[in-house]
């Protein structure tokens, strides 16, 4: 099978790619370098991961010398606090300067919701609530297509935003979104969502695609894909690891997918997954995992119901 995807606009994504989120600065130079040396072309970046300078710095030690820069696709993502149109070029030329690129193949806005501007990742109130802004990001929209015609970015897509959002921007887009980067796993399988995408020509990244088990509020009673027993029994079967397992359970959906990992063996070991098939019957199992168990998003209890962080929020995805 093919190891990308074509873009509505004709670019070729590649199927895996490196997740740089909680990657901590001091390791992820060399797992971008350990990423690229095994064969990866796809990085995924952001500049609220606050660790692109680092990232830069191991891109600047391969491109142009053993790769050209066409090679690498390479995205990053637009921060909440720059939703406001007069912000965006500006957050895009940081990330750019900060991986040291004249363009990025894909810039994503990260959230549909915008956050009060200023240099705070997450402008808090004394009670902790976040300070949103009113920018829709249909504005926000408007102005990533500038860096589009202006040459910065080949492409522009979404992140974390439902079916009605995405056809939402299509009704104003003159650039349509080419991704929308959603988390997604066997716990989280995005079905309906997955079929929404294809149906308006929209590929779906996962992210979180292994489960995020080093998500940084993650508790013990929670669920581990990783170490779920009916994975371990089709890694077993298949002689591979269950984290190949559902990385190849994602490509054959035709999903893309960007592992996290700062450990070479790891990270070479989940480009290794383009040598065996799963069966229909196994695909159909591994999607019957399914418990719309969302991660990313910890919910919270309020009055007795347990209710999305945030769900308040006139733009919240979920
Ligand atoms: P590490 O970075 O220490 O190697 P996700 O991509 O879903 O966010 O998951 C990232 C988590 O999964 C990290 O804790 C990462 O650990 C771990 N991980 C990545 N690849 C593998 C693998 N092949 N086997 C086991 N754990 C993995």
């Amino acid at each position: 099978m093919s190891s990308f995807v074509t873009l509505s606009t004709g670019q070729r994504m590649p199927l895996v790619g490196l997740g740089t989120w909680k990657s901590a600065p001091g390791q992820v130079k060399q797992a971008v370098l350990a990423a690229l040396d095994s064969g990866y072309r796809h990085i995924d970046c952001a500049a609220a991961y606050s660790n692109e300078q680092e990232v830069g710095e191991a891109l600047a030690l391969r491109l142009g010398k053993a790769l050209r820069r066409e090679e690498v696709f390479v995205t990053s993502k637009l921060w909440n606090t720059k939703h406001h149109p007069e912000d965006v070029e500006e957050a895009c030329r940081t990330s750019l300067s900060d991986l040291g690129l004249s363009y990025l193949d894909l810039y994503l806005m990260h959230w549909p919701m915008a956050f009060q501007r200023g240099k705070e990742l997450m402008p808090r109130r004394e009670d902790g609530s976040v300070c949103y802004s009113d920018t829709h990001y249909r504005n926000t929209w408007k102005a990533m297509e500038s860096l589009v015609d202006k040459g910065l970015v080949k492409a522009i897509g979404l992140s974390n935003f439902n079916a009605r959002q995405i056809d939402d921007i299509i009704s104003v887009a003159r650039h349509k979104p080419v991704v929308n980067q959603v988390e997604c796993h066997p716990y989280l399988s995005q079905q309906d969502l997955l079929a929404h995408c294809r149906s308006v020509g929209v590929a779906v990244t996962a992210y979180s695609p292994l489960g995020s088990g080093d998500r940084p509020w993650a508790s013990p009673d929670e669920p581990s894909l990783l170490e779920d027993p009916r994975l371990g029994a089709i890694a077993h079967k298949y002689q591979k690891t269950p984290a190949q397992v559902i990385l190849r359970w994602h490509v054959q959906r035709a999903v893309v997918c960007i592992p996290k990992s700062v450990t070479p063996s790891r990270i070479q070991q989940n480009l290794q997954v383009f040598d065996f098939s799963l069966s229909d019957n196994d695909m159909i199992l591994i999607e019957s995992f399914n418990r719309n168990e969302r991660f990313i998003v910890p919910a919270v209890e309020r009055d007795g119901k347990k209710v999305w962080r945030d769900a308040e929020h006139p733009y919240f995805p979920f």
